[in-house]
């Protein structure tokens, strides 16, 4: 499987076409109508569940603790959950969203600088996937590498305004640390050595990237989504939400429910390869985003993936002869590649990486 080196079509910026201020959104970007946000049903009172981290941070001993057994609980029933006091200053993670909302407002000739290409990502883009005709979703989006270190070049990161670097540098490396702390959560919940998850990832050459996501205004946001229903590819998400503006909804059974971001705090969820990783224990969750007419939003994506080398496949302390492994072992690379030739598409995408039924439990 290859990804082509550039795009089917010539790329239009969602962000123009809003700021051109039409009452209507072009063809391209209205969903057919069994697809549409409200075509499902909403769930309006529920919300993900919030869980505090401060008895887990700066402590050596965190047996019983008991947000360890929510952290379980969310990670098996939700796969979603947001957590506050998570050792992340609240000042830090408002300077590293306006920092990103600044490069958006730049003059379109200085972003155009770092449009991007299928072939990394990297950079500036307005579309996932490269299916040519395909419908495409009411947002833009920068992508960049922060680890492993020989992946990172400063050069694909935005050189404006002055200070970028220097504040995203300070969060990636705090967001970091928080991943790190929550996969040992997740492995001593599963039951195992605490470095267990970390040590499948690759260690130090464990992967870590970010996604913001820019969702311009939309003049017509029952028609399409700022990011249509998929799971995660990669291991773990940290996301940073636009306070004030709800736009993610998170699938559960047959409902979706609208996160209601809680000051400061993180929404956290498991992506495909922790899915595999814990034979299906923990869950990999289709979620979506929607747009509104009145304010634009921004979300910073932090994704926290295995070491696109190494083949994922479930963890040996976690299989018996009752439960056999349902996963066919797969590298996060080719799993990307996949993932990134369809665009986001709903939940398909790890379910066929399943053994076939007769080898399941
Ligand atoms: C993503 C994502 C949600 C959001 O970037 O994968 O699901 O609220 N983002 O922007
Ligand atoms: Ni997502």
């Amino acid at each position: 499987m290859n990804c082509p080196q550039e795009w089917p079509e010539p790329i239009v910026r969602v962000q123009s076409l809003a700021d051109n201020g039409g009452s209507t959104i072009p063809d391209r970007y209205v969903k057919p109508p069994m697809e549409r946000p409200l075509s499902s049903t909403v769930a309006t009172d529920m919300d993900i569940p919030l869980i505090d981290l401060a008895g887990l941070l700066g402590r050596e001993e965190i047996d019983g603790e008991p947000s360890l057994g929510q952290i379980s609980k969310a990670c098996r029933e939700w796969g979603f959950f947001q957590v506050i006091n998570h050792g992340v200053k609240g000042e830090l993670m408002d300077r590293a969203r306006e920092v990103w909302r600044e490069f958006f407002h730049l003059p379109m000739e200085v972003k155009q600088k770092y449009a991007n290409s299928p072939k990394t990502y990297e950079g500036y883009g307005s579309r996932l996937g490269v299916e040519k005709g395909a419908i495409l979703d009411w947002s833009d989006y920068y992508f960049l590498h922060y680890l492993p270190c020989e992946l990172k070049d400063h050069n694909k990161w935005p050189a404006q305004p002055p200070y970028h670097r220097e504040v995203m540098e300070e969060y990636l490396g705090e967001v970091e640390k928080l991943c790190s702390r929550l996969m040992k959560i997740l492995a001593i919940n599963l039951g195992l050595e605490e470095n267990r998850l970390r040590d499948a990832f690759g260690g130090e050459n464990a992967g870590l990237c970010l996604r913001v996501n820019f969702y311009p205004k939309c003049p017509q946001p029952d028609l399409t989504f700022g990011l249509s229903p998929h799971s995660d590819p990669g291991g773990l998400t940290v996301l940073l939400p636009d306070p004030g503006v709800p736009g993610l909804q998170v699938r559960t059974h047959d409902k979706w429910v609208t996160v209601k971001p809680s000051p400061h705090a993180f929404i956290v969820n498991i992506g495909d390869q922790i899915q595999v990783l814990s034979n299906a224990i923990y869950k990999s969750v289709e979620h979506r985003v929607i747009v509104n007419p009145n304010v634009e939003r921004v979300s910073l994506a932090l994704f926290y993936n295995p070491n696109g080398d190494l083949p994922i496949e479930p963890i040996k302390e976690l299989l018996s002869s009752e439960n056999p492994a349902v996963y066919q072992p797969m590298t996060f690379n080719e799993y990307r590649l996949y993932i990134r030739s369809r665009g986001p598409r709903g939940k398909s995408q790890v379910e066929s990486l399943k053994n076939s039924p007769t080898r399941q439990a």
